[in-house]
This record gives C-alpha cells, sequence and structure tokens, in this order.
C-alpha cells in the first residue's frame, strides 16, 4: 500500500498544483490553529510564532476581544459599502484615527483594504492637492505589488522583476544606512542632486519614506534625515508621506513609529496589525490635503469593510499604555538576545538595530546566504521566523502579547539556530 504522504506536505503538493509559483511561502507547514504567540500546524506540531503574519498580528492571534467584535458586526451585516451607505465602525474608526495621527492638524481618514491600496491613494491625493505628478522614493523601500505601489517599491528582485513597464515621474533616492556607506549627509545631497538633476521640487507631490524600513531589513531612519525632509516638503510644497504599514500599531512602541520622532505627516498610511488580521488600510492626513481628490474620486467596493473596521476598533481598544510598554520590554529582549549573538560571531552579525519591538540582526554576506539556513534551523526547533533585507536580516514580528518565558525559549532556540549554522563555519579574522 501506498505511503500516506503527511499532511504539511500534503498540502503543499496540492498548493503547487493550484496556486501559481509566484507567491512563495517561506515554511511548508499548514497551518490550523493560532492564539496569542503560538500556531499549530496540520500535524499538531506547535511553533512560536515570530512573523504575525508579516506585522498583522501584533494584538496575538485569536484574541478574544477583537474575535467576538468580528463575531457581534458579522451578525448585523458584512457589507454594503460605504458609497452606498453610511455605518458607525468605518466613521468611528475614522474619528479614532484622526486622533491618534501625531501632529496637531486637523485630520481625515480613508479606509481601504490593503497596504498597497493605501500607498496608492496616498500618491492620488498628494498629486491632487499639489497638481504636481512627481513621486520620490527611496531605495530599499517597500510599499506594495499594485502598479503605482510596485513602482515605489525600492528593490528590483522579485518584486519587480518582469512587471514593467513602470509609472513614470517616480525616482528612488538613497535611504540613509551608515552601515551600508549612507551617511545623512550624503543621503541629503544625493536627495538634492535628484532635485536638481531629475525631477524639480516644483513637479514633486510627494516624498514617500518609511520611518522604518519593512521589507527593506528593519533600518529606522535617523531622525536628523526626517526632520530634513520634512523641511524640505515644508519650503517647497511636497507632500510628506510617511509609510507605517509596518511600523504602526504597536511595533515601535505607540500606534506610529512618528511619535518618536516628534514629526507631522502630511499623509500617514496605516494596515497590518490596525485591524488583528482582517484586510483593512487606511489614509490618515491633514485634512485640507485629503479633501483634495473630487467626489466620487476615492473609495472601493469593500475599503473599509465593517467587519474589518469593527476589528480595528477593538484592536485600538486593546493598545493601551501598558501594551505599548510591553513592545519595548520584548524590543528589549529580543536586542539583547541578538547583540548576545553578535558577540559570539562578530565576523557574522553586521549589524543589530531597530526600534521597539521591531528588532532586526543582519548577517555580513557569504558565498552561501545563512538567513535562509537559520530560519530553517529555527523552523525546526519550533520557531518561525522570516527573513528581509536582501535575504541577509531576521526580522522580529513577534506578537505583542508574548510572555517572557515563551519569548526566552523562542530567543534560545533561535540562538541554537544559529549556531548550529554558524559555528561550524564562523568566519575570521
Ligand atoms: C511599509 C509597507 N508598505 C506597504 C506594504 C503593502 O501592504 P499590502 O501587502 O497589504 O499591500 C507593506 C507590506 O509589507 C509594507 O510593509
Amino acid at each position: 500500500m501506498q505511503a500516506l504522504s503527511t499532511a504539511n506536505a500534503e498540502l503543499a503538493r496540492r498548493r503547487a498544483a493550484s496556486v501559481p509559483r509566484g507567491v512563495g511561502c517561506v515554511h511548508p507547514v499548514a497551518i490550523v490553529r493560532g492564539s496569542g504567540a503560538r500556531l499549530w500546524d496540520a500535524e499538531g506540531r506547535e511553533y512560536i510564532d515570530f512573523v504575525g503574519g508579516i506585522g498583522v498580528i501584533n494584538a496575538g492571534h485569536a484574541e478574544p476581544a477583537i474575535v467576538a467584535a468580528i463575531a457581534r458586526q458579522a451578525e448585523a451585516f458584512t457589507h454594503v459599502s460605504f458609497q452606498v451607505a453610511s455605518y458607525e465602525p468605518y466613521v468611528a474608526l475614522a474619528e479614532a484615527l484622526n486622533r491618534l495621527a501625531p501632529g496637531p492638524a486637523a485630520k481625515k481618514t480613508l479606509l481601504l483594504s490593503t497596504g498597497a491600496e493605501a500607498t496608492e491613494n496616498a500618491i492620488k491625493i498628494a498629486r491632487a492637492y499639489t497638481g504636481r505628478p512627481g513621486v520620490i522614493a527611496f531605495q530599499h523601500g517597500y510599499h506594495g505589488r499594485t502598479l503605482l505601489a510596485l513602482s515605489m517599491t525600492g528593490k528590483n528582485a522579485p518584486y519587480k522583476q518582469n512587471f514593467g513597464p513602470f509609472c513614470s515621474e517616480i525616482v528612488h533616492a538613497p535611504f540613509p544606512h551608515e552601515l551600508h556607506g549612507w551617511s545623512v549627509e550624503r543621503a541629503l545631497e544625493a536627495l538634492d542632486e535628484i532635485f536638481a538633476g531629475s525631477l524639480a521640487p516644483e513637479r514633486t507631490a510627494a516624498i514617500i519614506i518609511e520611518p522604518v524600513l519593512g521589507e527593506g531589513g528593519f533600518v529606522p531612519v535617523p531622525p536628523a534625515f526626517l526632520r530634513a525632509l520634512r523641511e524640505r516638503c515644508t519650503r517647497e510644497g511636497i507632500v510628506l508621506v510617511c509609510d507605517e504599514i509596518q511600523s504602526g500599531f504597536g511595533r515601535t512602541g505607540g500606534f506610529f513609529a512618528l511619535e518618536r520622532y516628534g514629526i507631522e505627516a502630511d499623509l500617514v498610511t496605516t494596515a497590518k496589525s490596525l485591524a488583528g488580521g482582517m484586510p483593512l488600510a487606511a489614509v490618515v492626513g491633514k485634512a485640507e490635503i485629503m479633501d483634495a481628490p473630487a467626489l466620487g474620486g476615492l473609495g472601493g467596493t469593500y475599503a473599509g469593510n465593517p467587519v474589518a473596521c469593527a476589528a480595528a476598533l477593538a484592536t485600538i481598544e486593546l493598545m493601551d499604555e501598558a501594551f505599548f510598554a510591553r513592545a519595548e520590554a520584548i524590543g528589549a529582549r529580543v536586542r539583547g538576545a541578538f547583540e548576545e549573538l553578535a558577540a559570539r560571531y562578530p565576523h557574522d552579525v553586521a549589524e543589530v538595530r531597530g526600534l521597539g519591538a521591531m528588532i532586526g540582526i543582519e548577517f555580513a554576506s557569504r558565498e552561501t546566504p545563512v538567513v535562509p539556513r537559520i530560519v530553517e534551523r529555527a523552523r525546526e526547533r519550533g520557531v518561525l521566523l522570516m527573513p528581509a533585507g536582501e535575504n541577509n536580516v531576521i526580522r522580529t514580528l513577534v506578537p505583542l502579547v508574548i510572555d517572557d518565558a515563551t519569548l526566552d525559549e523562542a530567543l534560545r532556540r533561535i540562538a541554537s539556530a544559529a549556531d548550529d549554522v554558524l559555528a561550524p563555519t564562523a568566519t575570521k579574522e
């Protein structure tokens, strides 16, 4: 009799046969259940989740208050479309986000379903407001996979490969990161060269930047650079868009990383952990700018779905000062564990960095990249990780409800996975 394949392998086989290969997959496991910071696969194996659905599960898997809010709203109604009739959860969420977005200016909020939609709509709004076409985005930045968002994304393979031509009038500037030779001064000079050479300020509608690079490797933007962008945008009438889709909603110890910078953006995009796993995104911005598009210019059938709005309102209730303090404490513990690794493998670890609980560890390049192997060894030990950057960074997006014992256990397993990969061949001077 033919041996039955395992449940994980069987789903992987069906996936390969039924879904295009272009949708990548880090872990060949079939998830059947989640709770808090843990996931279980179809074979009953338990994992400590350091990925959180790529930064979506800051409030924890199957968080009871969010599940109850979803159920209540689903029983009332699941959809009418906000372009057809109003419903309270959309308006209440807009009011909440207007209150929470950093800075004193009066705000308005547009709700959407995905991060890419949010970044695209931010640019549409900036263009409508300024009457200008140009956009400056950053190398290594990530803003989504739809065509305008992808055009702004600053990484070629695999996201942009074979998908051109891209939208015109988008120029990528270097992101300041000392480790790779881009000081704040050099990055600002490069920006000014773009203004002088390829995209004049008076043709620039928006500058879009992540306060902490997400896919690009968890690099916080130096405060001096963000301040300089704010000054240039104010001086030239350019809309400053801060993409907080990965850095927001608890990850960096507040609703928005911008709170740490003391800077008011003109528009902020948010998504991911905003709605505890439901597809929801938002553009929150200065009311005057948000009102620039004409009546009917914004929207989307599912945009601001009421079930997702109910989940977001419940998420906001959960995220109090204690929640944010916990994010800081988790970040400090993760950073400490990664710094120990850096001390053990000084020639293999290039940098430990991050903000709040958005911590990354970058490894020096080697002929065979070490991060995919560490990720695999960690999974074998029951921890799910995800790479970032050029597959040379491990990023941590652990649900912020994890307790210390579980966190420490996961960090021990990650260190042991790294030992497995690095110890036998640790690079020497
Ligand atoms: C900073 C940032 N912007 C935009 C996006 C795109 O979001 P989505 O995948 O929901 O379209 C992401 C997703 O990873 C992101 O991290």
